[in-house]
């Protein structure tokens, strides 16, 4: 009799634990769970978005506003968990929370973020994001990489009937993938550095434009590439999208997707 008293006790406890937010470790991270270790249904990775991180790459000690976001059809109560971590898997540059009504931190090794109870959002039908902050490492950090895990639940009080979607993002430091330093290298052919014009040459997909970023992130211009023999060729003249000339700075063109697809460019003037 007393026995079966304190295991409801004990299960109490632990259901109320869940609501005010998930378990640590749980992110998909190589090594730890998903919210599907309790959770039943698995939904796609392209249920979730993690927005504010431009060009596949951070600047150290910066300061990045993110936005997370699920959205699933039909599913009425929603909750995350993200961590970030370096090559060796500590935790990488600081994660702050900037709402706290609606997510919290937990600073068990390698860091967590995650949803409140009232963050949950129950009854809405989505999609759903939650903002928060976070400063990049320091200067020689290398690539880190970005896990998380979300819940697009049934409010229906219990681990049934909801949908887990998890997926991950690499970001590259700048000045890492710089040209002579990546495997990719021998694809590209640069004038640089340059006064008024920019022709860099490379193998790559006709389809997907080549995008030219300020070392802030900011997108400053996108250009079409077009063919050159069995390479791709991207010319820029050194102008924004509206026709402006931009300032002499160092710029980095994305290529492609994957990070050894950036290249440096110094714009002198
Ligand atoms: C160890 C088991 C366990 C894991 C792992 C777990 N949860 Fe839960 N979760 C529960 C239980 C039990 C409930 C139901 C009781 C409650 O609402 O507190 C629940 C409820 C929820 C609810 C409310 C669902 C509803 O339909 O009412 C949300 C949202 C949620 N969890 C988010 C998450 C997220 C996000 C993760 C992964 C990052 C996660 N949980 C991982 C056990 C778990």
């Amino acid at each position: 009799m007393t026995r079966s008293l304190l295991a409801l006790l004990v299960c109490v406890a632990i259901l109320h634990g869940y609501s005010s937010g998930p378990p640590d470790g749980k992110t998909g991270r190589p090594g730890e769970g998903t919210c599907l270790d309790c959770h039943s249904g698995a939904g796609p990775a392209d249920s979730t978005d993690l927005d504010g991180l431009v060009g596949g790459w951070y600047q150290s000690d910066s300061l990045y506003p993110l936005t997370l976001s699920v959205r699933y059809a039909g599913q009425l109560r929603w909750g995350f968990e993200l961590t970030v971590v370096d090559d060796s898997g500590n935790g990488a540059g600081q994660l702050i929370v900037t709402d706290s009504t609606n997510t919290q931190y937990s600073p068990a090794a390698p860091g967590y973020l995650k949803q409140t109870s009232a963050g949950t959002f129950r009854g809405t039908s989505g999609p759903t994001s939650w903002t928060f902050s976070w400063r990049a490492p320091a200067a020689g950090t290398g690539p880190v990489r970005f896990y998380w895990c979300t819940n697009a639940a049934d409010n229906n009080g219990s681990t049934s009937g909801d949908k887990t979607c998890r997926d991950s993002l690499v970001l590259a430091e700048t000045g890492v993938a710089e040209p002579g330093t990546v495997t990719g290298r021998r694809f590209w052919r640069y004038a640089n550095p340059t006064r008024d014009r920019v022709v860099i040459s490379y193998q790559g997909s006709a389809g997907t434009p080549a995008r030219i970023y300020a070392s802030s992130g900011r997108l400053v211009r996108s250009l079409t590439p077009e063919p050159d023999g069995e390479l791709l060729r991207v010319v820029w003249d050194g102008r924004d999208a509206k026709g402006q000339i931009v300032p002499g700075a160092t710029y980095f063109v994305r290529l492609g997707e994957g990070i050894d697809r950036v290249a440096r460019v110094e714009l002198v003037r």
